[in-house]
């Protein structure tokens, strides 16, 4: 007797696709001293959403608002949208996989950049569909090649992360706007906006008319809440409603809800912690250049840095860097696999990376 799977999982190699620190600090049998490997805000949250938090605890016995009615008001002011302009889930990821399940049948055709944000392509290929991916230019996602691999195969999907991860680059509003443009009319554009509360300016205008356009925001990065899993979409009405028919309604818990909600009103809070990661990122680069590394610019919580030789180099120093009590990650894509990448930190945190980098360094 056996299940019988679905082709589409039968034919998926049998592979976890995220290792998280805590399964490193299992193995390792001690707990990281700096945690900067997952572009989490080690800042946290406002003080006023962890009280928000702590107070709706109580009611937790209660299904959320599958609604999630008092939250999005406050982003529809926010952000100058209507309620038929939003859809929540547990987090960006989540609502990447609600997207492909609403365009992607087995065979589609997907668009992406090669070594781009992973989780997009895990649920690209737990629907069947056909990854077609294009090299990066310049450590940036190259838009004319994204357009045109999008025509050539007459893609029903493109996914661009604006700024993007792994290389924490970013294409300025203007560019992102014409690229928008130029998109054939019938392809939909998943613009992953994770870390866009850094760098607001390089967000183009929203325009909940266009049909083929949608936006992700998150509360994981500048909000601090990544534990919490707040993720929302921002696009035209009828695309939005589609996510209704697929989408899991009580998929945002209601401690997470109470938490956002007074997060997105906290938005001083909100500027004071984007400073704090960019103090912090600045330390990160210069320890890089210390070191005789080179980090490249960032428009996000996190440094990538060209680490001075090739994959094998880059792949070992995170190793080294790791067994010596230093989480970080790295682009997997060859090119870019030359790079690690540092989220930003606490003062603690830094000082341990400027102690044992060298260490590490020396070790290779
Ligand atoms: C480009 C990008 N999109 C989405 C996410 C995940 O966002 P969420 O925590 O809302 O699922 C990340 C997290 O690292 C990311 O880098």
């Amino acid at each position: 007797m056996a299940p019988r799977y679905t082709s589409i999982v039968a034919d998926l190699p049998s592979t976890i696709p995220f290792v998280g620190p805590e399964t490193d600090e299992r193995t390792f049998g001690r707990p990281y001293k700096a945690r900067l490997g997952a572009n989490e805000n080690v800042f946290g949250p406002s003080p006023k959403a962890i009280k928000a938090m702590q107070d709706a605890a109580a009611d937790i016995w209660m299904y959320a608002d599958p609604e999630d009615y008092d939250l999005k008001g406050a982003l529809c002011a926010h952000h100058g949208v209507g309620r038929e302009n939003i859809v929540f889930g547990s987090g960006i990821d989540s609502l990447l996989g609600v997207l492909v399940r609403l365009l992607v049948e087995p065979g589609t055709p997907v668009v992406t950049s090669r070594g781009a944000y992973p989780t997009f392509n895990y649920h690209v290929n737990g629907f069947g569909g056909r990854l077609e991916t294009v090299p990066y230019r310049n450590d940036k996602e190259d838009l004319e090649a994204l357009l045109q691999r999008a025509r050539e195969v007459d893609a029903p999907l493109i996914y661009l992360a604006n700024p993007d991860n792994p290389m924490g680059s970013w294409h300025e509003a203007e560019g992102v706007q014409s690229f928008i443009d130029m998109l054939p009319e019938n392809t939909v554009l998943c613009l992953d906006e994770a870390y866009i509360d850094y760098r607001p300016d390089i967000a183009p205008a929203l325009d909940m008319n266009r049909p083929n356009v949608v936006r992700m925001r998150t509360f994981s990065k500048a909000y601090g809440m990544a534990g919490a899993r707040v993720g929302y979409a921002l696009g035209e009405a009828s695309l939005i409603g589609a996510f209704d028919k697929v989408r899991d309604h009580f998929a945002m818990n209601r401690v997470s809800q109470a938490g956002a909600l007074a997060a997105l009103l906290d938005q001083n809070y909100l500027a004071q912690s984007v400073a704090k990661v960019e103090t912090s990122k600045a330390r990160i680069a210069d320890i890089a250049r210390q070191n005789g590394l080179s980090p490249l610019p960032s428009a996000t919580n996190f440094v990538t840095i060209d680490a001075g030789g090739d994959g094998a180099h880059a792949r070992a120093l995170v190793v080294v860097l790791k067994e010596r009590g230093v989480f970080v990650r790295m682009p997997f894509s060859p090119g870019e696999d030359r790079c690690i990448r540092i989220s930003a930190g606490t003062d603690a945190d830094l000082d341990i990376l400027a102690d044992i980098l060298p260490q590490a360094l020396e070790a290779l």
